[in-house]
């Protein structure tokens, strides 16, 4: 895919509303998690570029959370604001950001502001119903509109599609063209034996990748609450495990020798037991030590690597081991192109400091799924 990309001659002494990917874990303490920011990393580098291209000034929009179009306070964007110019400041950009809670403000009163960040778009019902008088509205924050939100992409809300028509100038940025040149044919350029790995929680936004993965991966190695729908969906009994009932019927219509399950499981307590013996009133939280050793195997071998989604409850040290092994083994061989990406992976990577161990990590949750799998990409074709 071929992407509009700006030169210096597009961005000097314009206006820029860049549109960014802002959804980040916010604490409850309301500090940016340490180890959900690389989405705020990546935006760093378009700012230090767009102001090196003598950008007059740079208004960055996004969204938090789901919150139905209307304010919620616990989902501003103001925690962000704060974090980013930390971020910023150490890349050398030490400038305040404005944040701007009405963005139906008159823009030439924060003229004279050279950076600043418009309140969650989603706090406004315009956004995710692709109003065009909503994106009207946030076009007279300038005249050249960047898309760098490759998370944001798979979705139509107005600030992703109809802004771009709605400005003299609409462009793809740096981080959106480097997400889209890493992944775009990924797939079918993997170096073979390719080996996916996939987990998490949530089996129906990965089923139409799993059902790719099944005719182009070599080995698709299953875990985490994902595995366990898989599994029931198989007859096993999983007892007190995380699992998507209602999608039982899809998950059982998963097959090929291609998909490796966990042979056995941590399950609450610490205990280790075979999937075939799961209590019923036991959860599976972990891969266990065999499912462990072969995962491992089937990654030690692999020329290409796709992982997205941790192997169990990563975050609690009782039930990190299989996710944590999955980690090494990938970052120990090193003849593999290895490809991450998903809130989950990135937040797993951070907590190890293995993000930069990686060929490329993707920021994409739902928009690397839904791009590997040759889905609908709004936001790409509103900039293409
Ligand atoms: C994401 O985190 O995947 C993006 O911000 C998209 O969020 P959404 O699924 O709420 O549209």
């Amino acid at each position: 895919m071929e992407l509009r990309q700006y030169t210096r001659e597009d961005i000097q002494s314009k206006r820029v509303v860049l549109r960014c990917d802002l959804d980040v874990a916010v604490n409850t303490d309301g500090v940016v998690d340490q180890y959900h920011d690389l989405r705020l990393e990546r935006v760093v580098p378009t700012l230090v570029e767009l102001f090196s291209f003598g950008a007059r000034q740079v208004v960055i929009i996004g969204h938090r959370g789901r919150p139905n179009g209307k304010p919620e306070p616990g989902l501003s964007l103001a925690p962000v604001c704060e974090r980013l110019r930390e971020l910023a400041a150490i890349e050398g950009l030490d400038e305040p950001i404005a944040f701007i809670e009405d963005i139906s403000v008159d823009p030439t009163h924060h003229r004279d502001q050279d950076l600043v960040m418009l309140e969650n778009l989603r706090f406004w019902p315009g956004e995710k119903n692709g109003d065009a008088a909503f994106a009207r509205t946030l076009g007279q924050w300038g005249e050249v509109y960047v898309n760098d939100a490759f998370g944001s992409s798979h979705r139509s809300d107005a600030s992703v599609t109809l802004l771009a028509q709605a400005m003299r100038d609409a462009f793809a940025g740096p981080e959106l063209a480097q997400e889209v040149a890493r992944l775009g044919g990924f797939l079918e350029r993997a170096a073979k034996p390719f080996v996916a790995i996939v987990g998490g929680a949530k089996i129906g936004t990965k089923l139409p990748l799993l059902t790719l993965l099944s005719q182009r991966a070599d080995q698709v190695l299953v875990g985490g609450a994902l595995a366990n729908t898989i599994l029931a969906s198989r007859g096993i009994s999983m007892g007190a495990s995380l699992m998507e009932s209602a999608l039982f019927k899809k998950a059982s219509e998963l097959s090929g020798q291609s998909f490796h399950l966990p042979i056995d499981a941590v399950v609450s307590g610490g205990k280790v037991v075979s999937i075939t013996n799961i209590g019923l009133h036991e959860a599976m939280l972990d891969i266990g030590p065999e499912t462990i050793k072969n995962f491992v195997s089937c990654i030690q071998e692999a020329k290409t690597i796709l992982w997205n989604g941790p192997m169990g409850k990563f975050e609690d040290a009782a039930f990190s081991a299989g996710t944590d092994a999955v980690a090494q083994a990938v970052i120990g061989n090193e003849k593999a192109n290895a490809l991450a990406g998903g809130g989950e992976t990135i937040e797993l990577l951070e907590r190890l400091d293995l993000v930069s161990k990686f060929d490329f990590v993707s920021t994409g949750g739902g928009a690397m799924l839904t791009f590997l799998a040759g889905g609908e990409m709004p936001g790409l074709d509103a900039v293409a």
